[in-house]
Formats: C-alpha cells, structure tokens, sequence
C-alpha cells in the first residue's frame, strides 16, 4: 500500500475524522505539560531578539485537533514573553499532513476558528499569525533548512511510509501484528520503522534550528513483546471482522491475505533507541501514558464509539483495497466484537511521547 492512499476520513460529517476524534484530542491533552516544558526550555533558549517563531504540526490532519496545540503554543509564548519583558514574535504555523488529507475544511472553517479564539484569548494585542499548509510525507524534507522552532505530532508517527514487503508471503492470517505472528513478520514491521523514524529524524535535524525541540507522541506499547495485545488488539479484531466475511462468502480470502495496515506501535525502549542512534536530537522527556478505548467517548454505547473513530482512521485504506461495498457491514460486525470484548475486558491504547531537543 502507497502511503499515499493513507489519510483520514476527510470533511466534517457523521464518519469523518473531525467528529470522531475525540480520544486523540485526550491524548493531547494529557501530553500538554510536556509540551509546556519544552515549549518553555525551546524558548529560554533562543536568541532574545529574535523577531520570528516558527513552529509546525506534523500529521495535522483535519479536525479540531489540527490547530488545538498551535494555538496553545502561542498563548504560552505570549506568557513566557510577557514574562521575560520581550517582544512577543511573529508566529509562522506549518501544518503538514500527506496529500490526501482535507485541507480545504482546515482553512475554510479551522482556520477562522482559530483566530477568532486567539483574537479573545490575547486580544489584539497578538502578534500576527501566518498559517501555511505543507502537503507531503514526514519521511521526506518538508521545511527549509535551520527553520523551524518547536515541533508537535500527536497519533501519526506509528503511521509507516508503506507495508514492509514480504508480508504479503508471510500474514496471511493477520492484517498487522498478531499474537501468533512469525519472527519473520514482527522483523518486517520493525526494520520498516526503524528505517522510517530514523528518516523522519534526520529529515527534521535539518530543518529544526540548534536548541529547538520536538515533542512526539506515538500510539505504541509499554511491552517489549511487539506481539502484546497492548499494540495489536484493536487490529486483531478488525481481522476476525473481516474473516467472517470471508466466510460468508463476501470477501476473498487471497484478498484478505494481501492486506496489511502500514503502522507500528513502537515501545519507549524503540524510540529511545532511535533517537540516539540517529544522534541529532537529546531526549528531555520519555514517557508511556494510556488511555481506555472507552474513552472514545461520544455519546454512544463504547463498542459503537470505537468503531466510528477507527472507521474515521482506517476506512480510505479499507475502501482502496477491498472496495466500498463492504464498509457498512464490516464496522457493524466491528462494533459487535468491540462491544463484546469490551464488556469483558480492560482494553487501553498506549501513548509513547518522547520531547527531544537538537542539539546546538
Ligand atoms: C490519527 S491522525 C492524527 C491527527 C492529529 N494529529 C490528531 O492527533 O488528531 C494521523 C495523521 O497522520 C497523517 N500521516 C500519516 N503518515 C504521514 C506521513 N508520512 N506524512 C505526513 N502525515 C502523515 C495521516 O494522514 C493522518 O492525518
């Protein structure tokens, strides 16, 4: 699978990403006071007079997440600047996401939004904002070299450049990692994200200036066991879904073999090790938070709510490989299982966020 043919349910309706993202918004929430702290230490660190501040959100996608952090970082930049008796600096904001992403919805209904919160937050008295769009993938150059500040991506660095191949030969009976998968396959997935993270890090060691830091959170796992539930689950059901249509007659089975979902849930052991392998960047902070899928929240019953916010995330992959003619029936079976599995167990997605700053 190209990556890209991966993006979120675009718009703002019933099934897309913008109304169903609620747990990715929690995250974010529970990750701000390391975003705090290093907002803060990024900003202690720059040159006093600097008259620019440019900060970008990677993986921004289309919603009321994509703009929740910048305009956070800005209020504490106007703080730290009133603070410290300095000029509050012009803002640059880069959103990037792949090409397939909705940025239209962003800056026709986002963008005013935005602003006009800004404008009664810290009134006019704000230094101006400039927003830019930057369609393209994280694992390429983006940005101009030594320009950026301070860098935010939330839920989208478990997202690999594409399938590792071979899996189409060896997870047939999974669509991602399983609890029975083969060496081979967990090898596969990793060495893809080793590969990728460390792309993504060197890419960005270019373009983020000396004392500029980078806060990353990446749905992940606490274990060391790539093959733990922690990471795995949520996958493993949406394959018993997609299985009992297979029995039914409605998908087919070498179709179901050929589908793989291009993500890795790294543990925090895997990042740190990346990070200091790729060298550019020292680690501040590193943790691992969870969150309960029910948590999803929405108002619905939790089985019902889950499967909406995943349709959200995996239905252009879904509809791209098998067709959009079975999407209705297999987050219904979706939901079904989700329900079941959650009245019986404790289910928890696992945040990994590392904070790093370039080194000078
Ligand atoms: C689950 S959404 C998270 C969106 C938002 N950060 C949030 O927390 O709600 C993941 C986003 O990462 C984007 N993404 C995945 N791979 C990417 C890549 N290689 N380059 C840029 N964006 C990517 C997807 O298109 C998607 O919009």
């Amino acid at each position: 699978m190209e990556v890209q043919v991966l993006h979120m349910n675009g718009g703002l309706g019933e099934t897309s990403y913008a109304s169903n993202s609620l747990v990715q918004r929690k995250v974010i929430s529970m990750t701000k006071p390391i975003t705090e702290a290093a907002i803060t230490q990024v900003y202690r660190s720059l040159d006093p007079t600097a008259y620019r501040f440019c900060i970008a959100e990677l993986g921004c996608s289309s919603g009321p997440n994509t703009l929740f952090v910048a305009a956070e970082l800005v209020k504490i930049v106007d703080q730290l600047s009133q603070i410290h008796g300095r000029q509050l600096p012009e803002f640059e904001i880069f959103l990037n996401d792949l090409p397939g992403n909705d940025f239209n919805s962003i800056f026709q209904s986002l963008l005013p939004q935005f602003r006009a919160q800004l404008n009664h937050e810290i009134g006019s008295k704000s230094a101006p904002c400039f927003v830019y769009g930057v369609p393209g993938s994280f694992y390429g150059r983006l940005f101009a070299a030594n320009s950026l500040h301070f860098l935010h991506s939330s839920y989208s660095l478990m997202w690999l450049s594409k399938v590792p191949s071979g899996l189409e030969i060896w997870n047939k009976e999974d669509i991602y990692i399983g609890s029975r998968s083969p060496v081979t396959v967990i090898d596969a997935y990793y060495g893809q994200f080793r590969l990728d993270f460390w792309r993504f890090l060197r890419c960005r060691s270019e373009e983020v200036v000396g004392g500029g830091g980078m806060v990353l959170t990446i749905l992940g796992r606490k274990s060391e066991n790539a093959a733990s539930k922690e990471g795995c689950y949520i996958w493993e059901l949406l394959a018993l879904s997609l299985k009992e249509m297979v029995s039914e007659g409605v998908i087919e089975k070498e179709k179901l073999h050929l589908f793989n979902i291009p993500q890795y849930t790294p543990s925090p052991a895997e990042v740190q090790r990346a990070v200091e392998e790729e060298g550019s960047f020292t680690i501040s902070r590193l943790e691992a938070s969870e969150i309960r899928w029910a948590d999803c929240g929405g108002g619905g019953e939790h089985g019902y709510n889950v499967a909406k916010c995943m349709r959200s995330v995996a239905e252009p992959m879904l509809v791209e490989h098998f067709g959009d003619s079975i999407i209705e029936r297999l987050f219904e079976k979706y939901q079904k299982i989700l329900s079941d599995r959650m009245s019986k167990e404790e289910t928890k997605f696992v945040n990994v966020t590392v904070s790093v700053i370039r080194r000078g």
